[in-house]
């Protein structure tokens, strides 16, 4: 049985329906809850797709470590660009998956590979913890020997295709649109998952008699998720500007190929890919989806994009002055007390106009 009250901040934050109706029946066990009333939940759940919506009911145990995994990805998406001009908020639709910019920029790239591959690792780790019925551990490298290396593949292995093919059944499912930005999402979401792919990790144990490594057991172990988090910022600076190839007959956008090439170069499927130019991000913008950088602290010496001149871009800053106050120089009195001082410091804080 899972208990509600430790999810219950996810919860809150990507669900708030979801959070009213279970505070309305307080402590019950979520699963008895969801068993209850998945129908009920999954059509509360703003922002759903018609297809997303059918996972939801026929697996509602999944959809509470998806949030967990959108979450996660939206959570180092503000870690990633907390000194940016854009520190990752959006004005505009909140979805499961967070806010949704309108721009096809490489920040939506970004947003949507992050968050493609925090769904797929949350649901790979769930399946691991034994978490989420339909999964385990990776059933194809239990008991199997690597010849050629001499090792077996023991323990729990985790089964990150089944997590990675939920999160193309499930992310992938909100793409109901046939247009140039679906397929720009679509291949990000690739990027984000084939990111947490490429970073599995092989853990080794040796057994033998005081430390020889007679018989060895190995077994795949997910990556910490910060590690996805700096690879695709990485992607993200390396972005490549794609245009639509309108081929069929329909004329509807059919494949993706690089901007200004003639031929018909694609872009790699590790790449970031997007299909128009960043808004500058400095006003609040609602058509762009942007909020601006007004109120945002600003370091006033550094050379940086955290330093007022960028990030305030020119608007000048406000300085707030404040004194800290903190206890200092104790000393031990013999026997049997402590006399401290009182320190104190000015210290200023700086915020864009
Ligand atoms: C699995 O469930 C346990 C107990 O409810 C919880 O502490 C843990 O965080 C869960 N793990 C994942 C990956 O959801
Ligand atoms: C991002 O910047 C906006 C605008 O200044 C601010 O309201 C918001 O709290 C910031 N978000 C984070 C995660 O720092
Ligand atoms: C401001 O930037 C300077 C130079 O990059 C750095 O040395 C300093 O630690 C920063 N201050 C704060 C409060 O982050």
């Amino acid at each position: 049985m899972i208990l509600f009250s430790s999810r219950s901040v996810v919860l809150s934050v990507y669900y708030p329906q979801i959070f009213l109706i279970l505070t309305s029946g307080s402590y019950l066990a979520l699963s008895s809850v969801v068993a209850l009333g998945a129908n009920i939940i999954c059509n509360k759940i703003p922002g759903l797709a018609p297809r997303q919506r059918a996972i939801c009911q026929s697996r509602p145990d999944a959809i509470i470590v998806i949030g967990e995994g959108a979450q996660m990805g939206i959570n180092e998406c503000q870690y990633q660009f907390r000194y940016g001009r854009w520190n990752c908020s959006a004005l505009g639709e909140r979805t499961v998956f967070g806010q949704e910019l309108r721009v096809g920029s490489r920040e939506a790239a970004f947003t949507y590979a992050i968050t493609a591959a925090g769904v797929a690792h949350a649901v790979t780790s769930a399946c691991s913890q034994g978490n989420l019925s339909n999964c385990g551990c990776d059933r194809e490298k239990q008991g199997y020997y690597n010849q050629e290396e001499g090792w077996k593949w023991g323990g729990c292995s985790a089964d990150v295709k089944y997590g990675i093919e939920f999160s193309r059944r499930f992310v992938d499912a909100r793409e109901i649109r046939k247009n140039a930005r679906r397929l720009m999402n679509l291949h990000n979401n690739e990027a984000g998952r084939k990111a947490l792919e490429d970073r599995m990790k092989l853990e080794c144990k040796c057994h033998g008699v005081s430390g020889s490594c007679t018989t060895k057991t190995c077994w795949t172990t997910l990556p910490k998720f910060r590690e996805i988090g700096y690879i695709l910022k990485e992607k993200y600076n390396d972005a490549v500007h794609v245009e639509v190839v309108r081929a069929n007959r329909l004329r509807q956008p059919t494949f993706l190929k690089v901007k200004k090439t003639r031929s018909y170069q694609k872009p790699m499927e590790t790449d970031l890919v997007y299909i128009e130019r960043s808004p500058n991000y400095c006003e609040e913008d609602s058509s762009t989806g942007s909020v601006g950088t007004q109120g945002r602290l600003c370091n006033r010496t550094s050379p940086h994009a955290d330093g007022c001149d960028l990030l305030c871009c020119g608007r000048g800053y406000n300085t707030h002055q404040y004194t800290k106050v903190w206890q200092c120089n104790c000393k031990f009195h013999w026997c049997c007390f402590v006399k401290c001082n009182t320190c104190s410091e000015r210290t200023e804080v700086f915020t864009c106009k």
